[in-house]
């Protein structure tokens, strides 16, 4: 098979959750600028109708539904609409996720670190914690569920969750109910890979460092904030949605056809440890 054919997903079917904005935004943009047929889903009713009016503009083939992922029987609504709607579905990105405000310390780097009573045990609050878990573990569940219904019977497919390094690392100033719906979701993906691997679907994960996106309220688009973690990132910059596109288009593609059941970081060396 030549390069162009080993990458193509010419005409596929996909669709992303928390396509709006940020990585699910960059996946969108990857699949589509490579022939793919886009569906993204997503809460944020502005920013579907920016950015697909913005995509169709350009000439790619995507649209969008506002659904929230939590909303089970309206995610499989949306799923049978863009199935029928392209013939076909590919490619699934579970990727909805969101930011649970702050964990035990305030500040991502250095020696400013202080306690934070908010983010404390103590003080975590049931009603954070269950959101959390409903959206970035129970969505994705729901999400990959909704896939395997479609993906099962034609016996082919690629599933696509995101992750985070905060999936085997832990970071203070990430709340604690992140830190287990990130490994929670990596671990069903492993699950899901298991049990769909003998029906040539791939199941794998993408696990993202320090990402410039819209998340949390959009404090990584803070100068001062992307500046203390790149002085930790071994690769001294943070990741942009751009960074993404290479994997995803590698992880729903031909290319990637005998690798499931991974979880591949993405994180400018993170997770190695901090060098100069
Ligand atoms: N940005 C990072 O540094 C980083 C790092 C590791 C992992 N991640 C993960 O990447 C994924 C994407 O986040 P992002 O950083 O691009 O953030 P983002 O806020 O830019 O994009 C997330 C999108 O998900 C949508 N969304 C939120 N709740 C939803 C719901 N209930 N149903 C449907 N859509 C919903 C939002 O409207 C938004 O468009 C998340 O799972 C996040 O945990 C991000």
């Amino acid at each position: 098979m030549k390069i162009p054919e080993l990458f193509s997903v010419e005409g596929y079917g996909v669709i992303v959750t928390g396509g709006a904005s940020g990585l699910g935004l960059g996946f969108t943009e990857a699949l589509a600028e490579n022939g793919a047929r886009v569906t993204m889903l997503d809460v944020d009713t502005s920013r579907i109708e920016r950015e697909t009016n913005r995509l169709r503009q350009v000439g790619l083939d995507v649209r969008g539904e506002v659904v929230d992922v939590t909303d089970h029987p309206a995610l499989d609504r949306a799923f049978d609409t863009a199935a029928g709607l392209y013939g076909r579905l590919d490619v699934v990105f579970a990727n909805a996720g969101i930011d649970p405000g702050p964990g035990f310390v305030g500040g991502w780097t250095g020696t400013q670190r202080p306690r934070l009573a908010e983010g404390a045990l103590e003080n975590y609050t049931d009603e954070r914690w269950n959101r959390v878990i409903e959206l970035n573990l129970n969505g994705v569940f729901a999400t990959l569920r909704a896939a395997a219904r479609h993906l099962r019977p034609r016996r082919s497919g690629r599933i696509i969750v995101t992750t985070s390094v905060a999936a085997y690392m832990t970071e203070a100033v990430i709340g604690a109910a992140y830190m287990t719906a990130k490994a929670g979701a990596a671990h069903l993906m492993r699950n899901v890979a298991l049990e769909l691997a003998a029906y040539n679907i791939t199941v794998n994960a993408i696990a993202p460092g320090f990402f410039v996106t819209n998340i949390g309220g959009g404090h990584a688009h803070n100068p001062g904030v992307q500046k203390a973690v790149a002085q930790v990132v071994p690769m001294h910059r943070v990741g942009f949605p751009e960074d993404m596109k290479g994997l995803a288009l590698f992880l729903a593609s031909p290319a990637s056809a005998y690798i499931t059941g991974q979880q591949i970081a993405i994180d400018g060396g993170w997770g190695l440890g901090t060098a100069d």
